[in-house]
């Protein structure tokens, strides 16, 4: 009698235990898939972006008009004039895709955020910048409020109309006037930060940062996995994340919307040489550019 409760108590918490791990990933094939597009950026700094001489967006950015609002409808195209070396890129590598469609899909349990990045392998052949890595994939979230200056000094909210230009600038490492090659993207606002999270192909893990007067690659705690493969061609990569987390953490709660941003260094691209998104919302039960529902 005594040895059957014990054995009835240890198949619960089995079947608790297996219960918690269908939770844990969530049925992918009944989460719907938002095809959006990263493109290749070229040399393309917040200055640039923000001078007003070369780039006329600055101006609509000042009146608070957002990136998506002028360019979402080019950007499956939006990366030729970068990456053929016609536009703003001093160093086309050969060969270099214009832009990635990505499928992204998002999805929550309460506890974690379930996000899937999958895309098709285009082609390579460019330099190995970083020969370890393959590909690697990250993705930013902020808050509203992180303001840049434009060239008449006046304030615009980057994080929401500006995506992750932000943090991207003229004197970064892998920038054509680069002077320093230790020098990472950061955010000139002071005590405000992205939270930023990447996947690497080499050892298939999961880093959890922050972009504040510099990038950190660690010390993030909302990360619990990343996870990717290579399927005949087809990239697939998701990301589990606490919706709380600590310092460097954006704590994430139902309802709200969030500022998100990703780029994909595909083809062993090191620095400014990836492919990135624009500025999109993320919603957490809460329609955004991509919602992620309770499952
Ligand atoms: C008010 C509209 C507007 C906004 C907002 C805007 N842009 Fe632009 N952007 C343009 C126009 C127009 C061009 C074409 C060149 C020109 O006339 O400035 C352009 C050109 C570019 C280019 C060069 C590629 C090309 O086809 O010429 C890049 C890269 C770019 N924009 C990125 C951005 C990013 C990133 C943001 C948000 C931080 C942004 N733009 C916001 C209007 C805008």
């Amino acid at each position: 009698m005594h040895k059957q409760l014990i054995s009835a108590s240890a198949l619960s918490l089995v079947m608790a235990f297996a219960a918690g791990n269908a939770l844990a990933a969530p049925d992918w094939s009944k989460v719907p898939a938002k095809k959006m597009h990263v493109f290749y950026p070229g040399a393309s700094p917040v200055e640039w972006i923000m001078n007003g001489v070369e780039h006329s967006g600055a101006k609509g950015l000042r009146k608070g008009e957002a990136c998506t609002g002028c360019h979402e409808e080019e950007v499956p195209t939006f990366g030729q004039k970068m990456s053929s070396g016609e536009k703003i890129e001093p160093k086309p590598i050969k060969g270099k895709a214009p832009g990635i469609p990505v499928n992204v899909q998002a999805a929550h349990d309460g506890t974690n955020l379930y996000l899937r990045f999958s895309w098709k392998q285009p082609n390579g052949g460019g330099p190995k910048m970083d020969a370890d890595n393959q590909v690697k994939v990250a993705f930013m979230l902020a808050n509203d409020g992180i303001m840049a200056k434009d060239a008449k000094g006046k304030e615009v909210d980057m994080s929401k109309a500006g995506g992750c230009w932000a943090t991207c600038h003229e004197d970064s490492r892998t920038m054509p006037n680069a002077k320093d090659d230790k020098k990472t993207k950061y955010v000139a606002d002071a005590g405000k930060f992205y939270d930023l999270l990447q996947w690497t192909s080499k050892d298939n893990k999961g880093h959890d940062g922050m972009v504040s007067d510099k990038r950190v690659m660690q010390g993030g705690k909302a990360l619990v996995e990343a996870k990717g493969e290579n399927k005949g061609g087809e990239w697939s990569v998701t990301f589990t994340r606490k919706l709380t987390g600590g310092d460097g953490d954006i704590a994430l709660a139902a309802g709200k919307l969030y500022n998100f941003g990703f780029a994909i260094h595909d083809d062993h691209t090191n620095g400014r040489f990836h492919h990135v998104s624009l500025g999109y919302t993320l919603g957490i039960d809460a329609k955004g550019d991509i919602t992620a529902a309770k499952q």
